[in-house]
């Protein structure tokens, strides 16, 4: 037995009020990677709160990064010592975000070591895109003793085209290219919004790096770079959930802090069940639920595409939608983890391989779900917030991992959810 948290969710609150989006998870963890290759003090604002970057903290500080200070959503870290470019894997717990760290060590000590990779249980997230295209670039592996070593007398520039627009490729690609000698281009690059907050940083601590038409960067590689500051861009999966969250209560909530052109697929397809969903601003968007919405259908795909991070959520809204829909999956292989949780809760949902057909039902009943991975945790807990009674979501570790505080920012909104501790087998 293991002492766990568990969610208390008291269904039929409808969500109202304004509530603030933290910082990108999806950008933080970069980040501190590239803050590594930048070899000097470096300060970050709008930092969430979470787990996975508490663990990187953990993990850079074992290598010899000093962590300067973290305080109301401040960060400032100092990579001017010398390093261990070795990544640890602590309890066991291998963690994601570090996949970038490749690139970031090998740009500055021309050597990486690697544990193989966590993260979320869905699918199998292979990193030879990372690999091939490093490799191009002059950087020789193997694998020892566990680890993956990575090793470049010299990174060299050259063209690396990516068979898929990887996320983790592309910024891998990125920090080693910004210290390369020479002008390395990469095409069939992830336009992932947390894509160009890294870029926005680098090119502030001196790397040269632009956008090229279609889809690709051109890297000038510099000597080295310059500590700075950079406040990250607002969470546009943590939006997109809380637009979710509020839909599918029927209440009207203002979410602040995100950048509309971020989730505009949740928009549009919140706006296609019939919610009324407006931009305000440069940074608000307010949404409206409604009774009685229609169902819709939805695959995942790169940015601009629909995000298969905030594809759980949709399904449980989809849930509850008049009709039928289908949701397809196609960035991971292993993501409906959550559907089987959902069928406890009085969904109809069918899946085969990587589509699900939703058969909205009148109404949820109240159950004891457990989350399995991060976004498919979240997916419950909106699920909780619509159905009849008390649903216990367990296994909440999966859910801090990535969202800052969700249970207190549903409550701000008028949800009535209470965070207690429990034994779990
Ligand atoms: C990042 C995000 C994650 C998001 C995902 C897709 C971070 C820390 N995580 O993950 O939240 O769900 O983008 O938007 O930013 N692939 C390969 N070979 C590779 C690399 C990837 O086959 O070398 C495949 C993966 O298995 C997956 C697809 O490409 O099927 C997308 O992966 P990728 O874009 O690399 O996602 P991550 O960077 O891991």
């Amino acid at each position: 037995m293991t002492k766990e948290q568990a969610l208390l969710i008291e269904g039929g609150k409808r969500l109202n009020g304004t509530v603030r989006c933290s910082g990108a998870k999806n950008s933080i963890l970069p980040l501190v990677a590239a803050a590594i290759a930048v070899r000097d003090v470096v300060t970050f604002q709008n930092v969430p709160d979470i787990a996975d970057l508490r663990s990187l903290l953990e993990l850079i500080t074992a290598m010899g990064i000093t962590v300067v200070s973290f305080k109301d959503g401040e960060l400032t870290l100092d990579s001017r010592g010398p390093i261990e470019p070795r990544v640890e894997n602590t309890n066991g717990y291998s963690l994601r975000g570090t996949q970038t760290m490749v690139g970031a060590l090998l740009a500055r000590e021309h050597r990486a070591m690697l544990p193989s990779l966590g993260g979320c249980s869905i699918g199998a997230r292979p990193i030879d895109l990372h690999i091939k295209g490093l490799r191009a670039m002059g950087t020789s592996f193997e694998w020892k003793d566990g680890y993956l070593v990575g090793q470049a007398a010299a990174l060299k520039a050259c063209d690396v085209y990516l068979d898929f627009p990887s996320v983790g490729a592309t910024e891998n690609l990125l920090l080693a290219a910004a210290l390369a000698e020479g002008t390395t281009r990469v095409f069939n690059a992830a336009q992932e919004p947390e894509v160009y907050d890294l870029i926005s940083f680098l090119n502030k601590a001196g790397a040269r790096i632009v956008p090229v038409f279609p889809f690709g960067f051109r890297i000038e590689g510099v000597g080295q770079l310059h500590g700075t500051s950079h406040r990250i861009i607002g969470d546009r999966i943590e939006a997109g959930t809380l637009m979710i969250a509020t839909a599918i209560t029927q209440g009207e909530s203002t979410i602040t802090g995100i950048d509309a052109r971020h989730i505009w697929s949740v928009i549009a397809k919140l706006r296609e069940t019939g919610a009324n969903v407006d931009v305000q601003g440069d940074d608000a968007i307010v949404v409206q639920g409604v009774e009685g919405y229609r169902s819709t259908d939805i695959r995942t795909l790169t940015f601009p595409g629909y995000p298969t991070d905030a594809q759980p959520q949709m399904i449980s809204y989809l849930t509850l939608a008049r009709g039928n829909s289908v949701v397809v999956e196609s960035i991971f292989e292993n993501r409906f983890g959550a559907i089987l949780e959902l069928e406890r809760m009085g969904a109809r949902i069918k899946v085969t391989e990587e589509t699900a057909i939703i058969e909205g039902v009148e109404s949820l009943n109240s159950a004891t779900v457990q989350a399995k991975d991060l976004r498919g945790g979240a997916a419950l807990v909106l699920a909780g917030l619509a159905a009849h009674g008390t649903t216990t979501v367990k296994s909440l570790r999966h859910i801090d991992r990535g969202y800052e505080a969700l249970d207190a920012k549903l409550c701000q909104l008028g949800a009535s959810i209470t965070r207690v501790d429990r034994e779990e087998g």
